[in-house]
C-alpha cells in the first residue's frame, strides 16, 4: 500500500449539508466523538484526508467523488435521510461508484440488519441462537405455544438498543400483545420476539476479511442489578450515565473465563463472521448461559469506532493501538472484493 493516500472520510448527517459543510464546532460534540477519532487517526498516518457528510444527497457525494478522487473511503455513513435502514444503500452507491471503502458491503449488512434472517441462517448451521417469531405490522397478534416465556420484543431491524426497555421483557400474553403493539405503532417497525436468554453478556470484536483475529472479549456487567431480575441492555443501559451508575452497569473486559470457553467462543464467532458475509470489521453480541453455552444475539458490522468504545478498547488491549486500527481497517477496505 502506498504510504500516503487520499482519504475521503464519509459521514451522515441529520440535517442537509453542503459540499464544502464546515463540522468543525460539531467535531469537538459528543455526537461526532467517531468521527473525530478516526480523523485524527488518519492525520497522524500521514494520509491526506477530507471529510464530507450527507443527509439526502447522493450527488453532493458524486461531486466530492469527482472534485477530490479518494483512493479509498472511510465509511462512518450508517443513516441516510435520518433513517439507518439505508446504511446497506449507502455502500451499494459506493460499490457502483468503483471505489474502495472501509468496512461491510451490502449483503453483509442486510443480513445483519435483519433480525430474524441472519438467526436462520445461523441456525441452519447449528449455531445457537434464541428461539423467536416474527410480527410484521398489520398482522394479528399472538404468541405461538412453542414460544416459551420469558420472552424479549424487539424492533425488527433496528440498532443501539432503540425500543428496548425493561418493558419488552415480557411474562404474560397480555404483556406481550401490549409490548408488541407498541413497537409496531411507536417505532413503526416489525417485531421479532425472542426466547429470553439467561447468560453473561459478552461482546467480541474481530477484524479481517479472510483471516481474522478476535480481540480480548468485553462483557456489560450489572453490578446492582439484583439477581432475579433481568440484565439487559436497554437503550438507558447503554447511553444514560446516570441509569448506568445507578444500577452499577459497566462495561469491561471478561473475566474468568476458561481456555476451553474462550476458544470455543473465537471460533464460533469466525464462523458467524464468515456465515454473515461480514467485511472488514464487527463486534458480535452473544450471551453465555450459566451452563456455558454460548448463544448469539446480535452481529453488528461497522460497530462503534470511538477510542473509549468496546470495539477500540478490545483492539488496544491485543496491543493494537488506535492509529494502527484504523490503518488496518483502511487496508482492509483497500483489498476487499465487492460484487
Ligand atoms: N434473546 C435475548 N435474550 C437475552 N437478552 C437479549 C436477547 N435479545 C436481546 N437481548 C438484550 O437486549 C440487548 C439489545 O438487543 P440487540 O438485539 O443486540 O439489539 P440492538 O441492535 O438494539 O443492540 C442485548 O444486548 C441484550 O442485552
Ligand atoms: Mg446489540
Amino acid at each position: 500500500m502506498r504510504n500516503k493516500l487520499r482519504v475521503l472520510a464519509l459521514f451522515d448527517a441529520t440535517a442537509p449539508t453542503t459540499i464544502d459543510h464546515d463540522l468543525s464546532s460539531e467535531l469537538k460534540t459528543e455526537d461526532r466523538k467517531t468521527e473525530a477519532n478516526v480523523l485524527a487517526a488518519l492525520d497522524e498516518l500521514g494520509h491526506s484526508t477530507e471529510h464530507l457528510a450527507i443527509f439526502d444527497d447522493l450527488d453532493l457525494l458524486r461531486q466530492k467523488l469527482q472534485r477530490f478522487e479518494p483512493d479509498v473511503i472511510f465509511n462512518l455513513a450508517d443513516q441516510f435521510n435520518n433513517n439507518s435502514a439505508f446504511d446497506q444503500n449507502i455502500v451499494s452507491f459506493l460499490a457502483m461508484q468503483g471505489v474502495p471503502f472501509t468496512g461491510c458491503g451490502s449483503t453483509g449488512l442486510t443480513l445483519c440488519k435483519h433480525k430474524a434472517i441472519s438467526k436462520k441462517i445461523l441456525g441452519y448451521h447449528r449455531i445457537h441462537v434464541p428461539a423467536f417469531v416474527t410480527i410484521a405490522r398489520g398482522k394479528r397478534i399472538a404468541r405461538p405455544r412453542r414460544l416459551k416465556f420469558p420472552i424479549l420484543v424487539k424492533p425488527l431491524k433496528e440498532e443501539a438498543s432503540l425500543g428496548i426497555a425493561q418493558a419488552s421483557f415480557v411474562e404474560t400474553d397480555e404483556q406481550f400483545k401490549e409490548r408488541v403493539q407498541f413497537i409496531h405503532e411507536s417505532y413503526d417497525n416489525d417485531v421479532i420476539a425472542e426466547e429470553y436468554i439467561e447468560g453473561r453478556e459478552l461482546y467480541v470484536s474481530i477484524l479481517g476479511n479472510h483471516r481474522l483475529e478476535v480481540f480480548p472479549i468485553r462483557e456489560l456487567i450489572f453490578k446492582e442489578v439484583p439477581p432475579d431480575e433481568p440484565k439487559i441492555a436497554t437503550y438507558k443501559a447503554k447511553w444514560d450515565e446516570d441509569y448506568r451508575k445507578r444500577w452499577g452497569l459497566q462495561n469491561q473486559f471478561a473475566e474468568g473465563l476458561d481456555p476451553g470457553v474462550l476458544s470455543n467462543i473465537a471460533d464460533r464467532c469466525k464462523r458467524i463472521y464468515r456465515l454473515l458475509t461480514i467485511d472488514g470489521y464487527a463486534r458480535l453480541d452473544l450471551r453465555l448461559t450459566p451452563t456455558h453455552e454460548v448463544y448469539f444475539i446480535e452481529a453488528n458490522p461497522n460497530p462503534i469506532l470511538a477510542a473509549d468504545e468496546d470495539f477500540a478498547q478490545s483492539a488496544m488491549k491485543a496491543n493494537v493501538p488506535y492509529s494502527q486500527l484504523i490503518a488496518r481497517i483502511l487496508r482492509l477496505g483497500l483489498n476487499t472484493m465487492r460484487e
